[in-house]
């Protein structure tokens, strides 16, 4: 029988520096009250100088593997998205690989920018129901802050740092029940990050920062997040009232608010972490299903539908029986 991929642990970590509305306030033009009508974002996590993507990784990732209870020599394939990894080679995933003191296995990273952690999750469950693999590890890991422009106040509001983690094996009971990810290329001058780039001949260095037309993203991340919610249902033979959980990404409390409207959903039932860690990429989904298995909303056997969308364009869905 093909085995399902089932979550057996998750993990988060947000570093300790807050940075509150009021604080930006003083960097650039704008006002609590605006970002959180606009946004619905309070406050966010700033990494320390010392913090990287790998170091994030490996507090989130050990959480998830504690509540496991498997060992971490177990895990088979290691996958990180990120945007903001330590380094161009290795990858994050393999700098968390020996970080994890694993020395077997395959480690690989993922760039979906913040559709990220779906990507990953899409993977890793295709990895174990063709049996490649038995416990997959999923991390998201961002430290978004370097690469936001502080004094852009269109984008510097918006971002967070933080890392994800969750564990999947396989198993003869029901897990992700599917996954559905897509891109569109064309969308590149919507939203995007150039490279930092050094100039060979004078040494000078022009830093890569991320550029957005939100409005228009934010037009196209509500049309888009409705369609998928359409077609992971249409695929399960499944209604909006069969969802228990929607764990989306957290951008913008009105996107999230329009999907949950699509599902026919009260906010109750949504995950919302972005009032004090506002949009973290990649790590977001899983920081947030993090927060809600731990705090006890989401129980053993409930749907849940976790959705992003972002940079490229790229957006997915999984729907995950807990
Ligand atoms: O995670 C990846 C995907 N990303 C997203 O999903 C982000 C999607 N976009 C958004 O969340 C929203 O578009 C934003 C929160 C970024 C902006 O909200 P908006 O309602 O779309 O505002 P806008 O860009 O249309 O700007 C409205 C006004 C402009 O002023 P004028 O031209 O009307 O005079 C902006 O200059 O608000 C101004 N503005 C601000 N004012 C105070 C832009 N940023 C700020 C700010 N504080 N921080």
């Amino acid at each position: 029988m093909t085995p399902f991929a089932r979550v057996i642990g998750t993990g988060g970590y947000l570093p300790e520096t807050v940075r509150t509305n009021d604080d930006l306030a003083k960097m650039v033009e704008t006002s609590d009250s605006w970002i959180v009508e606009r946004t619905g974002i309070r406050s966010r996590r700033i990494a320390s100088p010392e913090e990287s993507a790998a170091s994030m990784a490996e507090i989130a990732a050990r959480e998830a593997i504690e509540m496991s209870g498997k060992d971490g020599n177990e895990i088979d394939l290691i996958i990180v998205a990120t945007g903001t990894p330590d380094r161009v080679y290795p990858s994050t995933a393999c700098l968390l690989q020996s970080r994890l003191g694993i020395r077997e296995g395959v480690a690989f990273d993922i760039q979906a920018a913040c559709s990220g952690a779906i990507y990953a999750l899409s993977i890793a469950d295709k990895y174990i129901r063709s049996g490649a693999a038995k416990n997959v590890l999923v991390v998201g890991s961002e430290i978004c802050s370097r690469i936001v422009d502080w004094s852009d106040r269109s984008t510097c509001i918006l971002f967070g740092d933080g890392a994800g983690a969750l564990l999947l094996e396989a198993s003869d009971q029901p897990g992700v029940l599917s996954t559905h990810i897509h891109s569109d290329g064309s969308y590149e001058e919507l939203l995007y990050c150039p490279n930092s780039q050094v100039n060979a001949e004078t040494g000078n260095e022009t830093k890569g920062y991320i550029q957005m037309r939100g409005n228009e993203v934010f037009k196209m991340a509500v049309k888009t997040l409705e369609r998928i919610v359409d077609e992971t249902l249409e695929s399960n033979g499944l209604d909006k009232t069969d969802v228990d959980w929607l764990v989306p990404h957290q951008a913008n409390t009105r996107i999230i608010a329009a999907t949950a409207r699509k599902l026919k959903m009260s906010m109750d039932q949504v995950v919302l972490t972005l009032e004090e860690q506002g949009n973290t990429s990649s790590a977001s989904v899983l920081l947030a299903l993090n927060e809600a298995v731990r705090d006890g909303r989401i129980k053993k056997g409930q749907i849940i539908l976790l959705e992003a969308f972002g940079a490229g364009f790229t957006w997915g869905s999984a729907l995950i029986k807990y």
